[in-house]
Formats: structure tokens, sequence, C-alpha cells
């Protein structure tokens, strides 16, 4: 699988010949600000949740690229109301079968809240399972025992996790989370684009190292194999 970075919490993963977007927030970004949104492709969006730093630019590519957006029910309704008609809803331990693959709608800890004010609905993590391997991405949230769960559903091969703590899990809980999901290769996220998450790479990934497991950090605009 190929991931591309594209900051603060937006990647996207190509499986299976389609390419995945997530949280799109790239040009209200400072650090992002050589990433052009209109060069960015998309087949579906995925939206953990409804805060700006997630989905202020969903709209713009979901216009552009004609992607399926997928995202809670709330989110789904408003995105509707926004004249964006391809989404499909989903909410907490539901599963669908896309043509890429199946995704299971996973319990995350936070707030969904959207720009305007509007009812966002329950944050989400998503478990990707599909012939190319499988990765979980946790979405915004504290360490929660409902992690403990995401094994019984797949294998992982990578998971992207939040690290810059104050508004998510720190650091020390994201490797106590790659302990409870049984993975071994994390991508970091949300770290370094405001002042509440600047954080240490450095001494970040040397924990990770400690714990025996592997925090990639990709560049802003660079793409992985993984
Ligand atoms: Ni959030
Ligand atoms: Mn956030």
């Amino acid at each position: 699988m190929k991931l591309s970075f594209y900051g603060h919490s937006c990647f996207s993963v190509e499986i299976m010949g389609k390419k995945i977007l997530f949280d799109p927030f790239i040009s209200y970004n400072e650090l992002a600000s050589a990433i052009d949104i209109n060069g960015i492709e998309a087949d579906y969006i995925f939206l953990s949740h409804g805060h700006a730093d997630h989905i202020a630019d969903a709209i713009a590519i979901a216009n552009r690229t004609g992607a399926k957006v997928v995202a809670n029910w709330e989110i789904h309704e408003w995105l509707n109301k926004q004249g964006i008609q391809n989404t499909h809803p989903m909410n907490t331990g539901g599963k669908w079968t896309f043509d890429f693959g199946t995704v299971k709608a996973v319990v995350a800890q936070h707030s969904s809240g959207l720009p305007d004010g509007s009812y966002g609905g329950n944050p989400l993590g998503f478990v990707f399972m599909s012939e190319a391997g499988n990765f979980y991405y946790s979405g915004d949230t504290g360490l929660t025992l409902d992690m403990q769960l995401i094994p019984i559903w797949a294998k992982l091969n990578f998971a992207i996790l939040p690290i810059g703590d104050n508004f998510t899990m720190d650091v020390s809980d994201a490797i106590k989370c790659a302990e409870f999901i049984d993975c071994k290769k994390i991508v970091g996220v949300h770290y370094n684009t405001f002042g509440f998450i600047k954080i240490d790479t450095e001494a970040a990934q040397s924990a990770f190292k400690s714990a025996g497991k592997s925090l990639l950090l990709p560049g802003i605009g660079e793409t992985v194999e993984i």
C-alpha cells in the first residue's frame, strides 16, 4: 500500500487501485502551503469527525473529484445540505464493503461538532480490510480500552494514530494503543500543526523504538510504501 501525507491528519492511502483520502485540512494549514488541493486525486474521502481541522477542504475536493464521502450519519446529512450528494453514512460498530475492501467504523473518544455549530454526531475510527492488507485510522481519540477489540477483527499491517497530546493521545498513549491493536508500524499524525500540539519528534520516535515499535513521520507531501 502507498501512503501520502498532506499535513496534520490528512493523508491518502492507495489500495486496490483506489485513492482514499482522509480528513482533508490543507489550505488552512500553514505547514502544508506547498500542497495544492487541486492536485489531490480521490475516489473516496473518509471523515473521522466534524471538526474543521478534519473537514475544511472536504467539500472543495469532493466537488472537484466526485469522490464518495464516507462519514457518520450527521455529517452525511450536513454534507447533503451543502450540495455533496455522493456520500455514504456509517456509524459506530457497522461495516460496509466498498469496491476496494471492507471498512468497519469503530469507537473514537472525542467530540464532533461541525464548523457552523451543527451537531456532528459521534467521532469515528475506521478499520480497513482489503486484499492488499489491513490498517486502522483512529481519528482524533484518547486511548480507550475499545481499541483492544480491533485485533479480533483484523491483523493490521499499520495504523495511523494522533500523537500530539492536548486534544488526543500523546506519544505514550499511542504506544499503549499500538500494543492494544497488536501493531508495530505506526504513522503519527495530529502533531506540530498548532501550538497546543507541538512535540519533540525525535523523542517520540525513540520512545516507539524502545517499545519495539516504529513511528513513521512522513514529511508533508511525501509518499511512502507501507
Ligand atoms: Ni477533533
Ligand atoms: Mn483534530
